[in-house]
């Protein structure tokens, strides 16, 4: 009964955000090189789980997920943008993403990086951009911020920084968890983040959520790492045994798989106790978030 829920919001709301972001390429004017490699990256094959928290948490507050459309929008092309420059040759090397060749495979390293530049620019005009009616000028001006903020140096930048120095040395856990809070964590707090600002969350609220995606996205990268162990390359889009060729420090590297799948459920744990402090409707919140633990893709 549950999981149909979360099933029908994602089917509806996953159309709706793949349908915007394929508009908002497409009324750019630009080289038409570039509209492509955008659009090849943003297709289809992506689980879209940070717009899924956007959207989920506008509803956890009772009101119309549409109203996170925009910064869903925004959230995915800073994602994407990610994972393009993760996979290039400089980077993680990989020649595969979302069941399909990486950017720089297809269209060159040149135009593979700019498409990268171009998603991440292009994210900020979007949140700039989002109706008075949605969300005030001071709404839109913190989304702008904190935006940068999760994106930029102190956030996902730094954590992939600090995986790419750490690579081939033996890290602690605790390397290794600043790695994980920011190269993914940071993103995936903005998600739900982003969902409470609009959404108008007080200050309780905004500091239980604040805690429930912290804590989701350090277990989000937890699972990702067992998949690039355990994962099916079929399933998962990607290549399988990555963080091994790379010699990265990982979960199961540092803990062993068992270890990393402790960590991974008291990450879970304390995620939903922060959640049920919010006092908001959060049955979606918590599938997503049980969805992340669970997930072989
Ligand atoms: C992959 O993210 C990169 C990480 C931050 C772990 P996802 O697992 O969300 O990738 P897509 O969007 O579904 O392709
Ligand atoms: C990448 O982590 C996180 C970002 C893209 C910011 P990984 O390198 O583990 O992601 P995958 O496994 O390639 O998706
Ligand atoms: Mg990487
Ligand atoms: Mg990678
Ligand atoms: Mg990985």
């Amino acid at each position: 009964m549950a999981a149909k829920l979360l099933d029908a919001f994602t089917q509806e709301y996953k159309q709706l955000l793949e349908t915007e972001l394929r508009t908002l390429v497409a009324q750019l004017n630009a080289p038409p090189i570039i509209k492509e490699a955008m659009q090849y990256s943003l297709e289809a094959g992506g689980k879209r789980i940070r717009p899924l928290l956007t959207f989920a948490t506008v509803d956890a507050f009772g009101m119309d997920p549409k109203r996170g459309l925009l910064a869903a929008c925004a959230i995915e092309m800073i994602h994407t943008y990610s994972l393009i420059h993760d996979d290039l040759p400089s980077m993680d090397d990989d020649d595969l993403r979302r069941g399909k060749p990486t950017n720089h495979k297809v269209f060159g390293e040149a135009i593979a990086v700019l498409t990268g530049d171009a998603l991440l620019t292009y994210s900020f005009e979007v949140v700039g951009s989002i109706p008075n009616e949605t969300a005030s000028a001071s709404t839109k001006l913190n989304l702008i911020i904190e935006m940068a903020k999760a994106a930029g140096t102190e956030g996902m930048v730094g954590g992939q920084v600090a995986d790419m120095e750490g690579e081939g040395k033996a890290l602690t856990l605790e390397e290794l968890e600043y790695i994980h809070i920011h190269k993914t964590g940071k993103l995936l707090k903005y998600s739900v983040m982003a969902g409470a600002m609009l959404a108008e969350a007080n200050q309780t609220q905004l500091d239980n959520l604040s805690l429930f995606a912290h804590h989701l996205g350090l277990a989000f990268q937890i699972r990702d790492d067992i998949l690039d162990l355990e994962g099916n390359q079929e399933i998962i889009g990607k290549p399988v045994g990555s963080d091994t060729t790379n010699l990265k420090s990982t979960y199961p590297q540092l803990l062993s798989i068992e270890g990393a799948k402790k960590a991974l459920q008291s990450q879970l744990d304390l995620s939903i106790q922060y959640l049920n402090k919010t006092g908001l409707n959060s049955k979606l919140l918590t599938e997503i978030a049980q969805l992340v633990v669970s997930r072989n893709h």
